[in-house]
């Protein structure tokens, strides 16, 4: 069973050395684990909530995407995304405003913090807070609810928001009857370092007090880290490396000998300025990769939009159907459209896998269609007189999945084909737009019964 794991990043800010080693690094790790469909996407619309600054947005926005990239990213095992390029995520987000209790929302920390402080400074109770910021949970809960996401990895000041989210989901299940959502899980990782800043307090851009990642290059990279406070100790006093940022950051790029190595000639009296100087060549040592990587997307950012509208382009062929069968479900189907209990039926049910249906044709002949997750129909077998020969073929399919599929395009439909033979054929799509659509579908779809063990199903 593939895990869908699922974060978003605000797109507010340049990226520092502590968002680096706190949620860049173990995001890109826990991208790369077997049996994880990892959704990474730029929270663009959350960031309008937060500045108004449409320059800084975009510049951000820009900066972070190349930055997760230069870092490791790959684009073709992460599904990467920008939030304002898939529009299901407001229309979904309109869908939960509407069975979210206000009591719910005003409960929230980030707004109680902000009526607590016009309450002291003796405003209005809700002076200058907008309704973007009071629907921020909502909207995040769409970010997750849209795809399913089990699991969510965020800091802690963020569990609120997923505890929303899954309350969200389970509200709408219990109007509807159904399991429309996932329930996802807050993802905590309590060994990731934070790092200290330049004065030794968490690392921050609201302390002022970071270490740049890529901006202004190696030189301002060293500059930063000689101005880390140390204690007064002179060169030839033991120093203690616990009670050191210095060594905090260190160990946050080096192994076990090398930070024991540096721990050492602490003890034995190394000067600070010297210290200082080899962390810097032990953080140099894995930026400059990175920052040489972060420079050529920076020069080329057509190569990033490309990139991120082909992540748009699988994450939408997840939440598009997934948001239409939530449209019938809540009355708002298409006049002249079939009986109410049939669209029931072809709602996506959560969490299950792909999976062949065999049967006899008219003609006697055996054949078999394959249908995603959602039950989408995806795929009709041509005909076999044999009911082995149709099974082979299933088989075939599972041990290859998608990498083994040559998927032939015609404008409006595909076959797949084996060995230079058609041997399946998709439905008809109303244009060239959804048929990609669901070329992606089908892709997953032959991954997961490629991944899944036979006992699953
Ligand atoms: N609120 C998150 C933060 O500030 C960012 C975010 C937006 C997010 N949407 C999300 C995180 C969905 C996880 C899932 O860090």
């Amino acid at each position: 069973m593939h895990t869908r794991v699922l974060t978003g990043i605000t797109t507010t800010g340049t990226p520092h050395l502590g968002n680096y080693v706190g949620a860049i690094r173990p995001a890109l790790a826990a991208s790369r684990r077997e049996n994880v469909d990892a959704f990474y996407f730029m929270a663009d619309y959350h960031a309008l909530i937060k500045s108004g600054d449409a320059a800084r947005i975009e510049r951000s926005r820009l900066e972070i995407a190349a930055t997760w990239l230069a870092a490791g990213l790959d684009p073709e095992r992460v599904t990467f995304y920008r939030q304002s390029d898939i529009p299901e995520i407001p229309e979904l987000t309109w869908f939960l405003t509407c069975i979210a209790s206000k009591g719910m929302l005003n409960r929230a920390h980030a707004y109680k913090a902000a009526v607590d402080r016009n309450t002291e400074a003796g405003e209005d109770a809700d002076a200058g807070i907008t309704a973007g910021l009071y629907l921020y949970p909502v909207l995040m809960a769409a970010d997750i609810l849209a795809f399913d996401a089990n699991q969510v990895p965020v800091g802690r000041d963020q569990i609120q928001h997923i505890e929303m989210a899954r309350d969200l989901a389970q509200r709408f299940n219990h109007l509807h009857e159904g399991e429309f959502f996932v329930l996802p899980e807050a993802l905590i990782e309590e060994k990731v370092a934070t790092l200290p800043g330049l004065d030794g307090r968490k690392m921050s851009k609201s302390y002022d007090n970071t270490i740049p990642l890529f901006a202004g290059g190696p030189k301002a990279l060293r500059e930063a880290i000689m101005r880390i406070v140390t204690d007064s100790r002179a060169p030839g006093e033991p120093k203690d490396a616990d009670a050191s940022s210095l060594f905090t950051i260190y160990r946050a790029f080096a192994n076990e000998a090398e930070s024991t190595a540096f721990r050492q000639t602490l003890l034995d009296g190394m000067g600070w300025g010297e210290a200082k100087q080899a962390l810097y060549e032990r953080v140099e040592l894995d930026i400059a990769p990175m920052r040489e990587r972060y420079a050529s997307f920076m020069r080329d950012p057509a190569s990033i939009e490309r990139i991120l509208l082909d992540g748009a382009r699988k994450a939408r062929a997840i939440a598009a159907p997934k948001v239409a069968a939530l449209r019938a479900v809540l009355g708002l189907r298409p006049f002249g459209a079939v009986s109410a209990t049939a669209s029931r039926s072809q709602v996506p049910k959560a969490d299950k896998l792909a999976r062949f249906a065999s049967f006899r044709d008219a003609d006697g002949q055996f054949r078999f269609r394959l249908f995603s997750a959602q039950g989408e129909e995806l795929l009709l077998s041509v005909a076999f007189a044999d009911p082995q020969a149709a099974g082979r073929l299933q088989k075939r399919l599972k041990a290859l999945g998608a990498s083994a599929a040559v998927v032939v395009m015609q404008p409006s439909s595909m076959t797949l084909e084996l060995d230079g033979k058609a041997v399946a054929t998709t439905p008809d799509y109303p244009d060239e737009q959804a048929r990609d659509a669901a070329l992606e579908v089908l892709r997953t779809a032959l991954d997961e019964l490629a991944g899944g063990s036979d006992a699953q199903r």
